[in-house]
């Protein structure tokens, strides 16, 4: 039996900002600056800004982010960066493409996040960076992971491309790292009308290099000082995306309306699916306390807190796969 249930709906968002989006749209035809303009520039600010983050540098997709940001860290061949089994194919991706290894690790079996205990045991002497991905907009265990790579010079790089919005006590997605990594692919909550992802980051020298790997290395035109990438954000995207910043959520209740009509409305569209879905598939459960779910992805059912189950020892187990 075949069944599916949407995962996004990217013309309905589209539909809803129809106005403003256009008006964005025709801006910036009108304009005649396509790339590396005014707008890209003013969503690095606003972004920036929302994150709490010092640095904010837009690439052509959160794939290219995490690339970047790992060749901006100067990790490259003999490297080990840590990455976990369960998460979306381009996190280990763009480890390869950094000629690093991707070493795979276990994730916690309630959060489906990145498991820390996993993290020290695979740590080497060759291991250069890790990337927790908080996935389904709920970190992953930032104060454990922080607290075992600040003294062992590991570079932590957070794949942040599910969590725009997150925190994890009280301290934002994107700052926990030396970079945060997002994505703005259509199916996020920030969602561009085509790719587009930033690195955020506190260190003005990480900055300058990642505006020069996203630009042929280039920091004025035609001196090219690093052999980069065309990684550059399109302004039509910024200016998409700058309308959809503007009605994001900007609390956990609104964004928890916004998940409860997006449910309901495919339970309508795919009463069987849904029903199917809820009894055998497994979504991952808010961590009490100090793991906060603010803007969390429509595709995955609302947790429900586990506090009691949280304070047991739980059981791990092995796990790969995939998530969008
Ligand atoms: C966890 C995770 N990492 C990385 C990516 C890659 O982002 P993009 O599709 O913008 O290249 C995604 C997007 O699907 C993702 O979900």
């Amino acid at each position: 039996m075949n069944a599916s249930v949407s995962m996004a709906d990217p013309a309905a968002e589209y539909l809803a900002l129809k106005a403003e989006i256009d008006a964005a749209v025709h801006r910036v035809l009108a304009s005649g600056r396509y790339v590396l303009g005014p707008e890209m520039e003013a969503l690095e600010r606003e972004l920036a800004a929302m994150t709490g983050c010092a640095h904010a540098v837009a690439m052509n997709s959160g794939t290219d982010a995490l690339l970047l940001a790992l060749v901006a860290a100067g990790v490259g061949e003999g490297d080990e960066v840590i990455v976990p089994g369960f998460t979306f194919f381009a996190t280990a991706e763009a480890v390869t493409h950094a000629r690093a290894t991707p070493v795979f690790v276990d994730i916690d079996e309630a959060t489906f996040n990145i498991d820390v205990h996993d993290v020290a045991r695979r740590l080497t002497s060759r291991t250069r960076a890790v990337i927790p991905v908080h996935l389904f907009g709920q970190c992953a265990d930032m104060a454990a992971l922080d607290a075992l790579c600040r003294d062992r010079n590991v570079i932590v790089i957070e794949d942040c491309a599910q969590a725009l919005g997150a925190d994890f006590d009280g301290r934002n997605a994107c700052t926990w790292g030396a970079f945060g990594c997002l994505s703005f692919y259509p199916t996020k909550n920030l969602a561009a009308a085509g790719d587009a992802g930033m690195v955020l980051c506190a260190d003005a020298e990480h900055a300058r290099r990642l505006r020069m790997l996203r630009h042929h290395g280039s920091e004025r035109t035609y001196e090219h000082r690093l052999v980069g990438y065309n990684s550059r954000l399109d302004e039509l995207q910024a200016a998409v995306l700058r309308v959809k910043l503007a009605h994001l959520p900007r609390s956990r209740s609104e964004a928890r309306d916004g998940i409860r009509s997006a449910t309901r409305s495919r339970r309508k569209a795919s009463p069987r699916a849904c029903s199917i879905r809820s009894r055998y598939i497994a979504s991952p459960r808010t961590a009490p306390c100090t793991r906060r779910y603010r803007f969390p992805s429509a595709s995955v059912r609302r947790p429900r807190c586990f506090r009691c189950r949280f304070s047991r020892s739980s059981t791990r187990r092995r796990s790969s796969g995939s998530a969008t």
